[in-house]
């Protein structure tokens, strides 16, 4: 019998290149060798408020999305959270077994809730934005996944998962749950703004600059790249290169799978100029092929929603099972 994987992605933003090379093309390439989960974290994405018609749309935008990186319906699973009842069910169970101090350790917590507080604005922040990682890890214990490939920011999520697992399992005298393992790619684990290499490119930050998103036309990509913060430095110096042309030089050896001595003899010496114009255009190659194929799924518009039925179909058994099992574990009521 194959492993079960299990990853998650928000359906925020536009994905951009740093989903691509910490976790999406490693979710493509994997999907072969296990029995592979992909879940589009629809409930995680409100713990923030999302524009209910833009949120809709931004759901099966990146369904395509998946689908047009490789994620192969006939070899892996691709579900919506929300329609799976369960996922929210067993995140109810699983809060009621973790300590408050835990949630309040988690490091992209504390960072949100500082970025809302100085952001001043009216909104308050929603206990959901506490509870986000139990949410998390009813989504891998849910399917029982024993392995969950995600890029480096959600390593102490997924930490905390084991946790909470450990717990329920001492708590109620029960190996019920399996132990996750984490699963980085070598590079790419971490791709950072290209304004501001100082934080992880995200969906979320503002500014046109930032990302670089998969459905970006060539000549924006390239813009944004050309546009990139470098350092004071006129070319690249391997031993003295600040972070933003790390994070260049990162993205290209992801992008091509060059090994370190390559990378060093190609780039070592070579003008900031120089250096951005081959990135973008390593970039370019390894995203049209994309792009086109997210042409060709969106042109049929029943494709997405067809792959999503069969998604939900096929993992609803597991998740009454497991949800079934804890209730009664935890001595609840069961019909
Ligand atoms: P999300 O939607 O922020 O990101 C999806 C995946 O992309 C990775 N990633 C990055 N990798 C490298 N460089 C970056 N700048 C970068 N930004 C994002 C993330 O590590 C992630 O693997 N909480 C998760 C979603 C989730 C999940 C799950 C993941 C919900 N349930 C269960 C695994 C298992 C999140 O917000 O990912």
């Amino acid at each position: 019998m194959k492993a079960r994987v299990l990853s998650g992605i928000q359906p925020t933003g536009s994905p951009h290149i740093g989903n691509y090379l910490g976790a999406l093309k490693n979710w493509a390439k994997i999907q072969y060798d296990y029995e592979s989960i992909y879940c589009i974290v629809d409930l995680h994405a409100i713990t923030q408020y999302q524009a209910p018609a833009e949120l809709r749309s931004r759901i099966v935008e990146l369904a395509g999305m998946l689908l047009a990186i490789g994620i192969d319906p006939k070899h892996s699973t691709l579900v919506v959270q929300s329609s799976i009842p369960e996922h929210a069910e067993l995140a109810w169970m699983l809060t009621c077994v973790t300590p408050v101090g835990w949630l309040e350790r988690m490091t992209q917590y504390k960072a949100k809730i500082e970025a809302l507080a100085s952001a001043a604005s009216e909104t308050s922040i929603g206990d959901g934005m506490l509870q986000y990682p139990v949410l998390m890890a009813a989504d891998i214990l849910l399917y029982q996944a024993g392995i969950v490939p995600v890029g480096d920011d959600q390593r102490q999520h997924l930490e905390l998962a084991r946790d909470i697992a450990q717990r329920f399992n001492s708590l109620y005298g029960q190996e019920l749950f399996v132990m996750p393992e984490t699963h980085l790619p070598t590079v790419g684990a971490r791709i950072m703004g290209l304004d501001d290499p100082k934080i992880k490119m995200s969906k979320s930050t503002a500014g046109s600059g930032h990302a670089v998103s998969l459905l970006d036309p060539p000549a924006t990509i390239r813009k944004k790249i050309m546009r990139a913060t470098t350092d004071s430095n006129p070319a690249v110096d391997f031993a003295t290169m600040g972070s933003g042309v790390k994070n260049l030089l990162a993205i290209h050896q992801a992008f091509t799978g060059w090994d370190d001595a390559a990378m060093k003899t190609h780039f070592e010496g070579m003008r900031y100029g120089d250096l951005k114009k081959t990135v973008a255009e390593s970039v370019v190659a390894a995203i049209e092929p994309i792009q086109q194929r997210y042409a060709e799924i969106t042109a049929d518009p029943g494709y997405i929603a067809r792959v999503l039925q069969e998604g939900a179909e096929r993992v609803t058994p597991l998740a009454r099972d497991t949800v079934e099992k804890v209730k009664r574990c935890m001595g609840l009521y069961s019909r």
